[in-house]
């Protein structure tokens, strides 16, 4: 498979080595366009990549094209882009930017819209995407083959569903930090060692969720597994639903959800 980026930063080295390290792809098979010169003697010493510093000549031969640019470049990276050829797609990673609005700069129906997620670049990301009706179930395949790198994906029918996962999936890890921080912060106030409460913290989560996964129960079913009257977890989480943590979430779900929107 023959894959150009326009653009190589972080998330698009995360595809990159991914992809390499997985054997998907050989690294002659990818091209990747990044004005930056540093990121480019990178990515070329790193992975054994061509890179350029110029998009029109390297799209080319690209059967997926990996738009992986700041949203704000967008109109400067499409003038130098150029048309793309029918059977080529167009991947955009770009958090916000719709489909229409992407065939717009671009001249182009192929397009795949996909939202990735930072766990990407431990091979654990959620990318959600979609695709127009131009593009064909070979490059649907390839597409899937590429975004699966980075962990796991879902293709959704309709492109509402990855503007909510923005809101879920994209801007979930942040929201997720911000919990590991608070429970740091709420052992050292009771007074435990910073590294021990980060170590416990981070475990803490990822056994959790591993276990809610791998048992297949609903969340509130282990919830009260451990939860004993008059206990410890339930004099904690008295005090959680009483700073209404369950509505907060809700309502920075829909403020993301709300901005997607508006982007
Ligand atoms: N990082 C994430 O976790 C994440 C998650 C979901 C979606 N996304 C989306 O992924 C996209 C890329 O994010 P990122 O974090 O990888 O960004 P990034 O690290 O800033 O990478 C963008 C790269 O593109 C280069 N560039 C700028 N203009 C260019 C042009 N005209 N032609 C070629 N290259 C150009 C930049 O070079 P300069 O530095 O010289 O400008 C930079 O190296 C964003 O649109 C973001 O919304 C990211």
């Amino acid at each position: 498979m023959k894959l150009t980026f326009i653009g190589g930063g972080t998330m698009a080295e995360a595809l990159v080595r991914r992809l390499i390290k997985g054997g998907v792809v050989e690294p002659h098979q990818v091209k990747i366009v990044d004005t930056s010169d540093v990121r480019r003697e990178l990515l070329q010493r790193e992975y054994g990549v061509e890179t350029f510093c110029d998009s029109t000549i390297c799209v080319e031969g690209a059967e997926i094209v990996v738009l992986a640019v700041k949203p704000q470049d967008i109109e400067k990276v499409a003038s130098q882009v150029g048309p793309l050829r029918e059977e080529q797609v167009l991947l955009s990673i770009l958090a916000g930017v719709k489909l229409d609005k992407l065939s717009g700069y671009f001249g182009h129906k192929a397009i795949i819209r996909a939202m990735p997620n930072t766990p990407a670049q431990v091979g654990q990301g959620m990318t959600v995407w979609t695709a127009t009706a131009e593009v064909s179930q070979k490059r649907i395949e390839q597409a899937r083959t590429v975004l699966a790198a980075l962990g796991e994906e879902l293709y959704v029918p309709d492109e509402k569903y990855v503007d909510m996962a923005t809101a879920l999936s994209g801007s979930g890890p942040a929201y997720v930090f911000l919990f590991v921080e608070a429970l740091i912060d709420g052992a050292v106030n009771i007074g435990m060692p910073r590294a021990m409460a980060e170590r416990l913290a981070v475990q803490t989560v990822l056994g959790s969720t591993e276990y809610l996964r791998e048992s297949g129960k609903h969340p509130a079913e282990l919830r009260n597994m451990v939860t004993s009257p008059g206990g410890t977890t339930a004099a904690a989480l008295h005090e959680l639903e009483k700073g209404s943590l369950r509505t907060l979430i809700a309502e920075a779900v829909s403020a993301a959800y709300a901005k997607t929107r508006i982007l």
